[in-house]
């Protein structure tokens, strides 16, 4: 079997290249990666892309049809993966996306590739009330970002077939350890502000509903959506991905992040305007359908392996939030140096 991943180079990728390494010992994984994020290694002490059998450095908006020969499964990751990026490129954003996942997705199809694993997102949800959203909810996105997943997921329903089975999965926002880091997501920010200032900064009122997903979760759900059958979900499926457990406000992650580190100061925004991105989502049918692969991983288990991580790297950059751990200022800084152009193309040097 030879699977593509595409977007393997970036945050949930390394995790994602593991989980299919160690199920599919003797197949073959393709790694396809713009690079954007390449040499934002953590404390990886080996270079994550060794793990797959080919890497190749390209732009999923000229997608190279024979890559796809004897190709079996895709798991398409590759994208501009945040509202802040979206907001700041939103013409991009759609172009990598949404068209470009179409034109892969068609490609696929006739190359004669039998799995695709779109990365959706529960922000399509939008602002909701205090009741769980579940798949037959109206969706609501509103930024960007989260139309881009949407506009994707329309498209690509009338391409699946009985030989062409697609999986959306709309993922609750990931946390956890990763060998490319990101802090620009909430569990994460709040373990790196507690360990390098011993402050958690809440930028919201903390009221939020925010649900949650480890990175190897994620992975796992991943997996099974590869091999599912067919008669397990029907040839286009969309499923929120996630665990009823792990639906929280953000204020409790941030005392949960207090009960692993001791002695930290929690700061809430009094005067925040309400946030719209506020969404409690019901994962009942992830359950019914890959009971096998319900999240295992919990909060504590997460906050500790960050916690691990950072401190196993020397982290104290109580400024993170302008460095390079975050998605954002990383284009931003590329481009400030003549190395992206305004489309996020690399510029070629001469
Ligand atoms: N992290 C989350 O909370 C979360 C939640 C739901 C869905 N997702 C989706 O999962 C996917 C991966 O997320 P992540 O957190 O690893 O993000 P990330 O930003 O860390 O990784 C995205 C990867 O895609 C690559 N990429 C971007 N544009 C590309 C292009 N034009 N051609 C080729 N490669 C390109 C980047 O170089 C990067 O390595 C994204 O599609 C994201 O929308 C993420």
């Amino acid at each position: 079997m030879k699977i593509l991943i595409t977007g393997n180079m970036g945050y949930i990728g390394p995790a994602v290249v593991n989980q299919l390494r160690s199920s599919y010992p003797d197949s073959i994984l393709v790694g396809f990666d713009i690079g954007y994020f390449g040499n934002c290694i953590t404390s990886a002490q080996v270079l994550p892309e060794c793990r797959v059998d080919h890497q190749y450095f390209a732009d999923v908006r000229q997608f190279p049809r024979e890559i796809l020969d004897e190709v079996s499964a895709i798991v398409h990751l590759a994208g501009i993966s945040n509202d802040p990026i979206g907001n700041r490129f939103e013409e991009v954003t759609l172009d990598i996306n949404y068209h470009a996942s179409i034109d892969l997705a068609k490609k696929a199809k006739e190359a004669g590739v039998k799995s695709f694993v779109f990365a959706s997102s529960c922000s399509m949800y939008g602002a909701a009330d205090d009741r769980a959203v579940t798949e037959e909810s109206p969706l609501n996105p509103l930024t960007a970002y989260a139309k881009s997943k949407v506009f994707t997921e329309r498209s690509l329903e009338p391409l699946a077939s009985e030989s062409f089975k697609i999986t959306c999965l709309r993922f609750a926002t990931a946390c956890g350890w990763s060998d490319r880091l990101r802090l620009d997501l909430v569990l994460n920010d709040f373990v790196a502000g507690a360990i390098a200032s011993r402050r958690i900064t809440i930028l919201s009122d903390g009221t939020p509903w925010r649900p949650l997903i480890n990175v190897k979760d994620m992975a796992r759900a991943i997996d099974w959506a590869i091999r599912r059958e067919v008669d397990g979900g029907g040839k286009f499926l969309a499923v929120n991905v996630g665990s009823n457990a792990w639906n929280f406000r953000v204020k409790d992650l941030a005392e949960a992040v207090g009960m692993v580190i001791p002695g930290i100061d929690i700061s809430i925004n009094k005067d925040a305007q309400p946030d719209k991105r506020s969404y409690k989502v019901n994962f009942d049918f992830f359950r019914k359908l890959a009971p096998a692969y319900h999240a295992r991983v919990d909060l504590t288990e997460s906050i500790r392996e960050l916690k691990n991580g950072l401190e196993g790297m020397g982290f104290h950059d109580g400024e993170f939030r302008n460095s390079r751990y975050m998605r954002l200022n990383i284009l931003t800084e590329l481009q400030g140096k003549g190395l992206l152009n305004e489309r996020l193309q690399w510029i070629k040097a001469r």
